[in-house]
């Protein structure tokens, strides 16, 4: 996800590759042949940038908080953005201190620049200005579309657009499964199922039409849709649905418990 972004923007020439410095943990010597000012350290990088984008996994975040702590000292005027599912700003400034956050939440279109980033930024400390936002949100945007959300609405948000692209492939997978099995060609299958999603992605986006009423329209009486909408209704399919994003949500107010155990067993 780090990559897409850095590639995302690099792409727009927005920014030039002089102009970022990275830390790639394992991957540092691969980004150094790639042309990339690699730093020594992740503290290196926190110390030399004005805004800095975490991109490690939620589980890695106490290791590495560790190694930053106490960074304002050295750069009071630093933005931090983290884009980790569960972990809360204010455990990223118990450890970093009084300098600026923001948290994102993306999904993986980003890497074809159609994205949806849900961003919260900190009210509670320090203040990114309304300039700093606007450039903030005009970086993002050359990523996909930008929704601004409160912290706490962060753990309901991920289902619905984080998560949504492993959810999505999952439901075309069960068509394109069917088809087969019915003897239809992979690719034509593939094709009916993917331009059917975006056709209707479009429609539910555009239309003004309520969700029920673009529903009712594919099914006409005694119909094969409704035929099909029955089946799923009557084997709980929503409830199935309603359930996964339950598990999703709880999953990531879990990574954000774990973070605490995790870090009194590093000290
Ligand atoms: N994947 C998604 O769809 C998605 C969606 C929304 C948000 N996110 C968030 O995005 C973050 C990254 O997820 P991902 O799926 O891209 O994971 P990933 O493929 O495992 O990438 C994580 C990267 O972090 C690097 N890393 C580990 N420790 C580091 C350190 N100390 N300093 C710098 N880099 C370090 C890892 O390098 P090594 O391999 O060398 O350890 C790895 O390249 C997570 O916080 C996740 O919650 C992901």
């Amino acid at each position: 996800m780090g990559r897409s972004f850095l590639e995302g923007i690099l792409n727009a020439g927005v920014l030039t590759k002089a102009e970022v410095l990275l830390f790639g943990n394992s991957k540092n010597a691969g980004l150094r042949q790639e042309g990339y000012n690699v730093a020594h350290s992740e503290r290196e990088v926190l110390q030399k940038s004005k805004l800095v984008l975490l991109a490690f996994k939620p589980l890695q975040f106490a290791a590495v908080l560790e190694k930053l702590r106490g960074i304002d000292r050295e750069n009071p005027d630093l933005i931090v953005i983290s884009m980790a599912a569960g972990i809360k700003m204010d455990t990223i400034r118990k450890q970093l201190g009084d300098v600026r956050y923001a948290r994102i939440m993306p999904n993986t279109p980003v890497v074809i620049n159609r994205g949806m980033i849900t961003i919260a930024i900190d009210q509670s400390g320090k203040k990114i200005t309304p300039a700093e936002s606007r450039e903030l949100f005009q970086l993002l945007e050359i990523l996909g579309t930008v929704v601004e959300i409160d912290e706490t609405e962060m753990d309901t948000a991920i289902p619905l657009h984080g998560s949504m692209p492993a959810y999505l492939y999952s439901f075309a997978r069960a068509f394109i499964n069917n088809a087969l099995k019915h003897g239809l060609d992979e690719e034509k299958a593939k094709t009916l199922v993917t331009e059917a999603i975006i056709g209707s992605a479009c429609m539910l986006k555009n239309s003004n039409r309520p969700i029920d009423q673009l529903i009712a329209d594919v099914c006409s009486k005694g119909g094969t849709t409704l035929a099909g909408l029955e089946v799923l209704q009557n084997n709980g399919f929503e409830g199935i649905i309603d359930a996964a994003c339950d598990a999703c949500i709880r999953r990531s107010k879990e990574l954000s418990n774990f973070f605490v155990p995790l870090q009194k067993f590093i000290k």
